[in-house]
């Protein structure tokens, strides 16, 4: 499985709007050097979609939503609808990110699937990764974040290595659906450690967002993933 980086723009003014889309064509940059190696995401506001994938090539560089609303078409004022995601150049979606829980996870990612959005749903710990991995539909990732790590830039591959483990072992005996880890991602070391540990790949946001230079921050930690994508 092609290994997966996904950088979260969350709502820092550094990638939002015109940075937004400036921080996407950096991604591009670093992705393009990588192509064949590691499939990379940027999850952008609602809001910065259609900007953001009409600047940047989606075969490179996908954009996913960081989140989508479970209401359908027609009479559903305010909601992000993920028909409307997808229309906008997306293709996939956050879903239950720490910083943005639902209780309905598995309608959302029936929606999601009904417009062809893949889907990255998040857990806090090993038994929200239990829950995850039980719902049908399934989703196409689980990411496993632990949320007092996020912004620390101390990695949860170092520092609860077995939050990792423990999730892959479990979600494992459920279904077979690969497992991201994300929360505190640094650097290239983090990454190759999070491979290491059995997971897919990373979701990242400070380290690269907030970087002085975000094109040389996600090459530094696409090149954690090895020389041979694995
Ligand atoms: O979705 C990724 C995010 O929550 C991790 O944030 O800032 O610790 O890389 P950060």
């Amino acid at each position: 499985m092609v290994p997966f980086i996904v950088v979260n723009f969350k709502t820092y003014k550094e990638g939002t709007g015109g940075n937004a889309v400036k921080l996407a064509k950096m991604c591009e940059a670093a992705a393009l050097k990588a192509k064949n190696k590691v499939k990379v995401a940027v999850a952008v506001q609602a809001t910065d979609i259609f900007r953001v994938a009409a600047a940047v090539d989606t075969a490179v560089v996908e954009v996913f939503a960081q989140h989508i609303d479970a209401n359908g078409q027609g009479k559903s004022t305010g909601f992000v609808i993920a028909e409307a995601v997808k229309e906008a150049g997306a293709s996939g979606t956050l879903l239950n990110h720490a910083e943005h829980k639902i209780t309905d996870i598995a309608k959302r990612i029936a929606t999601a699937k009904a417009a062809k959005l893949a889907t990255v749903v998040c857990a806090a710990d090993v038994a929200e990764a239990k829950t995850i991995a039980s719902l049908t539909p399934s989703p196409d990732y689980i990411a496993i974040e632990l949320p007092e790590l996020i912004g620390t830039l101390v990695s949860v591959s170092k520092a609860n290595p077995e939050v990792i483990t423990s999730s892959i072992a479990e979600v494992r005996k459920i279904k077979n659906i690969p497992v991201l880890c994300g929360a505190g991602i640094a650097n290239g070391e983090d990454v190759r450690k999070a491979v290491e540990l059995g997971t897919v790949g990373i979701l990242v946001a400070t380290a690269v967002v907030l970087a002085k230079n975000p094109e040389k921050a996600l090459a530094e930690l696409i090149k954690g993933i090895g020389e041979d994508g694995k």
